[in-house]
């Protein structure tokens, strides 16, 4: 962790019109500075910058905050990084607090890897641009290719010579550890002997989000039957396959202002792109995407568009990361590049702007692609046909957000047409196994209560079909709904419910639960007795099956209702209090957890005579916290 101190001493010496100014041109408007947006496209400015508030404000996309902000938007870094980026440019030395000694261990390694990685970067890059060997074999290769000098520069290509233990001797030389050497997969022991792992390879670093090199894929130069073409850095502290997306520095800016990620299958399809001006470009290496790599792309959008060869190895490693992609509500296209070429060959073949042109008139829709796939492979056969019509309905249901509806709804009409099948038949066998899913993670209230086994509060699988958030939220809108009506203490379970809400400020995150909760107010105050046929006759169709999807969710009420009621008959009084009761809780639990998750954002920031204040906050709302976990009945929530 930074410490308090560091973090003063940044803030006391930022300036923002400096810290923008280093990726914004700005013009003096009155006290206040003018320039284009970095966040959006625009021709005429409308980012201002305040130096006496030190703050920014987009008026055209609405994009506001101070220095620290906008180094964490502009460059995508988290919190830590962007103070360090900031002490860097400061020149303030950082003091770091709080490391216990494994952490320090692993911090420690973590330094030393990403130095000698740096180092080597450096190595191979002088011995590309500044050696015989490098010169005539490896530039000529690359520039033969259709590479210029720039991009190589950019991308910090390299080579390493093709001697024994270049590269080990001059590591060694300059005090690095052979240990962490090897580690780094830089350079191999073998019978007391070391030697150069690349040796007479091309380099191509790999960078992480901002920048630092966290491993390196080897070329052959030329073609070579007997040796693999790529060698990789082997999976360590740094280098974690699965986490690694080739380019994603070079690109992120791209992506955010295209809000589309282009996915390729390798390290020179990326550098080609970037060549011919497409920068919003990334590579998986071939493989299928995992999770990690998914999630990272949607830091910056929800667009994908994966473009590999057209030959099948290619679409199977894109097929296979589509079910996921999806589940990570991502939009997917695919674009297949025709006449065994590959995105590098292809756009030094027809150009920029052409390939550009390829790219958005020949990207299809990854759902509908692979209907087209697996009805070819179908034929005129009955069988695998409805085996089709089972495994596209396996794939709506995974868009299983409670905002995806609206692109489950499109599928199913355009699919059903595709299949030549009734739209209503798709719905039904998508929502069947929409609700099989649910009903997997969450067991029935009825189920729960009569098993006899201690209940607690389920572990939420990652496949979780709807929110943990919005599932608090259903619960709470279920009981106003089914039992809105009821008694509650002389008055009704709505009034008790509006009450609450409005004492305790809870609010609904989710947009559709807001709207189904001010329409039952909305019609309760009318006067009218709003029950849930009211809503699912409603015209609004999303509203409507909003409400189906919040009264099919059988919610868990009550952890320790065994407990409570022990040897008490149930009566349907007891039932809806008790859902009403909990549900509650539930709401205004999650309200105390993100305000205390608030104030220890504060805690970094504050002064110290705020600290106090803020220290006695977090006190109480740490016994609000543990006072609402008791009436739920010591149940931990997480
Ligand atoms: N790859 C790998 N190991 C190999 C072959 C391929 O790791 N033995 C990965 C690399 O990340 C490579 C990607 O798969 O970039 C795609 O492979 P390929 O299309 O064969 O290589 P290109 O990157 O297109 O290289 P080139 O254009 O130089 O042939
Ligand atoms: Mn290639």
């Amino acid at each position: 962790m930074i410490s308090p101190a560091t973090i003063q001493q940044i803030q006391s010496r930022i300036d923002i019109v400096d810290v923008v100014g280093n990726f914004v041109r700005l013009r003096k408007r009155g006290g206040n500075y003018l320039g284009l947006c970095p966040f959006h496209n625009e021709k005429t400015p409308s980012f201002t910058v305040s130096p006496t508030k030190e703050i920014y404000k987009c008026f055209g996309c609405g994009k506001s905050g101070n220095s620290i902000s906008f180094i964490m938007e502009h460059e995508k870094y988290s919190y830590v990084e962007a103070l360090k980026w900031l002490a860097h440019r400061y020149n303030i030395e950082i003091e770091e607090t709080d490391v216990n000694p494994e952490q320090k261990q692993r911090l420690l390694l973590h330094e030393s890897l990403f130095a000698i990685n740096n180092f080597a970067k450096n190595y191979f890059s002088d011995q590309l641009f500044n050696t015989e060997e490098g010169n005539d074999v490896a530039l000529s290769y690359l520039k033969h290719r259709g590479f210029r000098e720039e991009i190589i520069k950019k991308f910090n290509i390299g080579f390493n010579p093709s001697e024994n233990s270049a590269f080990a001797n001059a590591a060694i030389k300059a005090q690095y550890s052979k240990e962490n050497l090897v580690s780094a997969g830089l350079i191999a022991e073998r019978n007391g002997k070391i030697y150069d792992s690349y040796r007479g390879r091309i380099i191509f670093p790999i960078h992480n989000q901002s920048g630092k090199i966290l491993g390196f894929g080897a070329r052959l130069i030329g073609k070579n039957d007997k040796a693999p073409k790529y060698i990789n850095t082997p999976e360590n502290e740094i280098y974690v396959k699965g986490k690694i997306l080739y380019g994603i520095y070079f690109a992120r800016q791209a992506i955010d202002k295209a809000d589309e990620c282009l996915l390729v299958e390798g390290y020179t399809d990326v550098i080609s792109l970037h060549q011919s001006g497409i920068e919003n470009v990334v590579a998986s290496g071939g493989t299928a995407l995992t999770p990690d790599q998914l999630r990272l792309i949607k830091k910056f959008t929800n667009n994908l568009t994966i473009i590999y060869d057209g030959d099948s190895a290619g679409i199977k490693a894109a097929l296979r990361g589509l079910d996921l992609a999806l589940e990570e509500g991502l939009d997917v296209k695919l674009l297949l590049i025709p006449d065994n070429e590959d995105p590098d060959s292809y756009v030094n073949k027809v150009g920029a702007a052409k390939f550009s042109d390829f790219i958005k008139e020949n990207k299809k829709d990854f759902v509908l692609f692979q209907l087209e796939v697996m009805l070819q492979e179908a034929g005129n056969d009955i069988s695998k046909k409805s085996a089709v019509v089972n495994h596209i309905a396996a794939t709506l249901a995974k868009l299983n957000k409670v905002e995806d509806f609206i692109k489950r709804q499109d599928y199913v009409r355009k699919i059903s047409q595709t299949l030549n099948i009734e739209e209503e038949g798709l719905n039904d066998l998508v929502n069947k196994l929409l609700r099989e899913k649910v009903n997997k993670v969450l067991p029935p209230v009825g189920e729960k209560l009569f098993s006899g086994e201690p209940s607690a509060v389920p572990e939420v699988e990652e496949e979780v079909a709807i929110s943990e958030s919005d599932k608090f939220e259903f619960a709470v809108l279920r009981a106003l709904i089914e039992f809105g009506l009821k008694e509650w203490e002389g008055e009704t379970v709505a009034d008790h419910i509006f009450k609450e809400i409005e004492d305790n400020e809870l609010e609904f995150g989710n947009e559709n639960n807001l709207k189904v909760y001010n329409l039952y107010r909305e019609w309760y105050l009318n006067g009218s007795k709003p029950d849930a046929s009211g809503f699912l006759y409603y015209d609004d169709r999303e509203i409507s099956s909003h409400v189906v999807q919040i009264l099919d969710l059988q919610v868990e009420i009550s952890p320790n209702w065994k407990d409570h009621y022990d040897g008490k008959i149930f009566t349907r009084e007891d039932l809806y209090k008790e859902e009403v009761r909990y549900a509650l809780i539930y709401l205004k639990l999650r309200k105390v957890k993100s305000l205390i998750r608030v104030n220890q954002q504060e805690m970094q920031k504050a002064e110290t005579e705020e600290q106090i204040i803020i220290l006695k906050t977090h006190q109480l709302l740490k016994v609000l916290e543990i006072e609402l976990t008791a009436e739920l009945g010591g149940v931990i929530f997480k």
